[in-house]
């Protein structure tokens, strides 16, 4: 009884690993692996897992050292959300919160950017979140060129494996480096523009909002946009 249940057992990560892979599978991107080897039944080491899915290019992410904030950080920042979401959101980098729990947008600013998100009847949980360094600055410096260029190949990465309908980017900074643009925010929030081919709305930062709350009711148009984009 106990072998009968081992063999099923490893036939099923067996067929997950090969889905993987393949990364066409109904399972599509996601790892169940990590699931599935939460205990080692089988005798056989236990498949690498693949950069090609978001587990795998996390895992990477997780022990990256190409860049010296990795020596400052506490926690990767890698992400969090629905690995197929069709809305996602890009910020700056961790701040203090973020670095020590090791999630995006869990601060004060995290709490503002979920009711923007409630605010088009969706959950934090429905979309994903992400930033463009995955790793805090020192005392919250804005991040350098040579750290931009290294870290957003792993968003590139992360936005082609989950392949979103509409980026989002929150801020001056994710806008004008994912756009390439000097433009201010001012000028570039409110219309899509594309990012490797997908469409991608600027709009303000929740931080930026907590201290020009008059502003909320831009971003609202902005979401409505957004909105309306994915009804599409
Ligand atoms: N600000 C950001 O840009 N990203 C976070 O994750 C938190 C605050
Ligand atoms: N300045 C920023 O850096 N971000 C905003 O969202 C607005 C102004």
């Amino acid at each position: 009884m106990q072998k009968e249940l081992e063999n099923i057992i490893k036939s099923i990560r067996k067929y997950i690993e090969l889905e993987e892979l393949a990364g066409t599978g109904e399972w599509g991107q996601v790892s169940l692996s990590g699931i599935m080897s939460g205990r080692d039944l089988s005798p056989a080491k236990p498949a690498p897992v693949p950069a090609d899915t978001l587990e795998g290019l996390k895992k990477e992410a997780l022990s990256c050292t190409k860049c010296d904030l990795c020596e400052t950080r506490t926690h990767v920042v890698f992400g969090a959300g629905n690995p197929r979401a069709k809305l996602m959101f890009v910020g700056e980098a961790p701040g203090m919160q973020e670095d020590l729990q090791g999630l995006p947008f869990v601060g004060r600013a995290g709490k503002l950017l979920t009711r923007i998100i409630e605010s088009i009847g969706l959950k934090r949980k429905d979309v994903y979140i992400a930033n463009i360094l995955k790793c805090r600055p020192p005392d919250n410096r804005n991040p350098l060129p040579t750290e931009i260029l290294t870290c957003e190949e792993y968003l590139i990465k992360q936005i082609e494996l989950i392949r979103p309908r509409v980026i989002c980017a929150l801020g001056k900074f994710a806008a004008q480096t994912l756009l390439r643009s000097q433009e201010s925010i001012t000028r570039l929030r409110g219309k899509f523009s594309d990012y490797r081919g997908t469409k991608l709305m600027p709009t303000f930062h929740p931080a930026y909002l907590l201290r020009n709350p008059q502003d909320k009711r831009l971003v609202w148009e902005d979401m409505k946009k957004i909105r309306n984009q994915l009804e599409k």
